[in-house]
């Protein structure tokens, strides 16, 4: 699969499921929730990308926290090594098991529990999907902080695992800021209470933060509050050309200066991403066909007043034609438009996935020198492989994708380790959005100190000391076996 997942051994330290646990199991969860259905196993042991494959014989469907808690207070005592799984529409192999791990759906934990009006404050279950919590906070007035294109499947649970970014990072900031609460269930069952609704408390070590990005390897999320913005009356989507790189750098510049307090998203994508969609997705259409422009940005506004709001928004439109920071530019006249804009930027990882193979790699870099890795490699390759470049421009966030016709180790060496060394050299991130996962648990040193790495592992050691949860993910096995 062009991954390094042959690398992990199953660790011998854990137990192998046997008739009793499945018996245990269905005794607190009823045999209905405790599944060993082979199709539906098939499904929850590969990811979205259908790279990464476990062998898991067992996927459990808990309904409750209490549940959640007598799982692991089980597994944990008989040392069988457990994978929580949301959605499931993870990027880096860390949804679904490596070896024999027991599933852990949060999938029927799907309530709304509260919302507050006044606050704008949300609790739910983890298992909520991210689509549905937005279609309910629509009916409320409201929004979620947080937008992106798996947002169908993936759920809140596992968008506040991974730490999720997304489309609308830029204006509301990371989960970080907006996750006011977390309930958890360590691995030996306890019940961690910390589903506050407050937006200020400063009463000791902030120890929710240690669940938001940890995909799994310290506790299962099974509540969350959340702070959501109110609805605003005015949404604008404008697809503009650029001719270089250059140009979308400065027209980042400008639309935080004269978009200021309005902007809720800009994205980028390249000419090899926008073919790339024209060819594989159904229903996309460039709306600039005029000539082939290098890049593609999206700008989104969200704001109050319908009238100042566009007028703020043509007026920077016309002075970036005007500096020729825009070759060319479409204002979204409807819903139904702005959609369309959203399916070329939205759509590029189906159709990605479409293309071929794929390898995926989500960097933040500086974003003067974002651009350039895409370039060195694409010299790199040559004609072996298609190399897309495209995402959250305005976080600084890179997504470099490698698409070729099949896996193929010799592209594979050519790809790795140059890209972690040179983001490292650049001060970037190996995972900006994505998270580690199996995918990268081994490489986490090209964005840590290895003191801040020995760190992470005291703190795994310390909630988690068998390592049942998400073995092999996200920290290095030689520091966790
Ligand atoms: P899963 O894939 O099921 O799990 C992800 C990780 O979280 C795993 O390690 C899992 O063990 C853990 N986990 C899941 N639920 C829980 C829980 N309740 N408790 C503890 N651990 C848990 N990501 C972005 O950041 N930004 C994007 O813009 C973006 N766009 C995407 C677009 C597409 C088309 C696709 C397929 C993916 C995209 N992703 C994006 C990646 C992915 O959707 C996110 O990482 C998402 O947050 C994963 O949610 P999920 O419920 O599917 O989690
Ligand atoms: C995106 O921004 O489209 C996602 O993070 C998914 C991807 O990188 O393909
Ligand atoms: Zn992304």
């Amino acid at each position: 699969y062009g991954s390094t997942s042959g690398l992990v051994q199953r660790n011998p330290r854990f137990s192998n499921l046997n008739d009793e646990d499945v018996r245990y199991f269905e005794g607190i969860l009823g045999a209905k929730n405790v599944i060993q259905d082979d199709e539906k196993l098939i499904s929850a042991n590969t990811d979205w990308m259908h790279k990464f494959k476990g062998s898991s014989k067992l996927l459990l469907q808990p309904r409750t926290t209490d549940q959640v808690s007598q799982i692991l207070k089980y597994c944990n005592s008989r040392c069988l090594a457990v994978v929580p799984q949301g959605g499931n529409t993870g990027l880096v192999g860390g949804s679904v098991p490596v070896f024999d791990e027991v599933i852990v759906s949060l999938s029927s934990m799907n309530n709304i529990i509260s919302f507050d009006k006044v606050s704008g404050i949300l609790v739910c279950e983890a298992g909520c999907i991210l689509e549905n919590i937005i279609s309910f906070l629509d009916n409320e007035g409201f929004i979620m902080p947080l937008d992106l294109g798996a947002k169908g499947s993936c759920q809140i649970g596992g968008n506040v695992s991974t730490n999720a970014g997304g489309l609308r990072l830029v204006r509301y900031g990371s989960l970080h800021g907006s996750v006011l609460g977390i309930e958890a269930v360590l691995a030996n069952g306890t019940v961690l209470d910390m589903l506050k609704t407050l937006r200020k408390d400063n009463t000791g070590y902030d120890l929710k933060h240690l669940f938001i990005g940890s995909e799994g390897s310290l506790g299962i999320v099974t509540k969350v509050s959340i702070l959501t913005p109110p609805k605003l009356a005015s949404v604008n989507v404008a697809f503009l050309a650029c001719k270089d790189y250059s140009s979308c750098q400065k027209l980042l510049q400008e639309a935080k200066r004269k978009l200021g307090e309005i902007l809720s998203a800009f994205e980028f994508l390249d000419s090899q991403s926008m073919n790339l969609v024209l060819n594989h997705l159904e229903g996309a259409r460039n709306p600039l066909p005029a000539s082939q422009y290098n890049f593609y940005v999206l700008i989104e506004t969200t704001g109050s007043d319908e009238s100042s709001d566009k007028q703020k928004l043509e007026a920077f439109l016309l002075g970036s034609m005007e500096n020729e920071l825009i070759s060319d530019g479409v204002l979204a006249q409807d819903i139904n438009q702005a959609s369309s804009f959203w399916l070329l930027r939205e759509g590029i990882s189906e159709a990605l996935m479409r293309a071929g193979a794929v390898y995926k790699y989500d960097l933040s870099i500086p974003i003067e020198n974002l651009y350039n890795l895409v370039e060195e490699m694409r010299t790199r390759l040559g004609n072996a492989a298609n190399v897309v470049g495209y995402g959250h421009l305005g976080d600084g966030n890179l997504h470099l994708n490698i698409s070729t016709s099949k896996y193929d180790d010799k592209i594979l060496s050519q790809i790795e380790p140059f890209v972690y060394e040179w983001t490292s050299k650049h001060h970037g991130s190996i995972s900006a959005e994505h998270g580690l996962g199996l995918m990268k648990a081994d490489k986490i040193f090209y964005s840590n100190s290895s003191d801040t790495v020995q760190v992470m592992v005291s703190i795994k050691n310390l909630l988690d000391p068998n390592h049942i949860l998400n073995p092999y993910k996200v920290l290095p096995t030689s520091l966790t076996s």
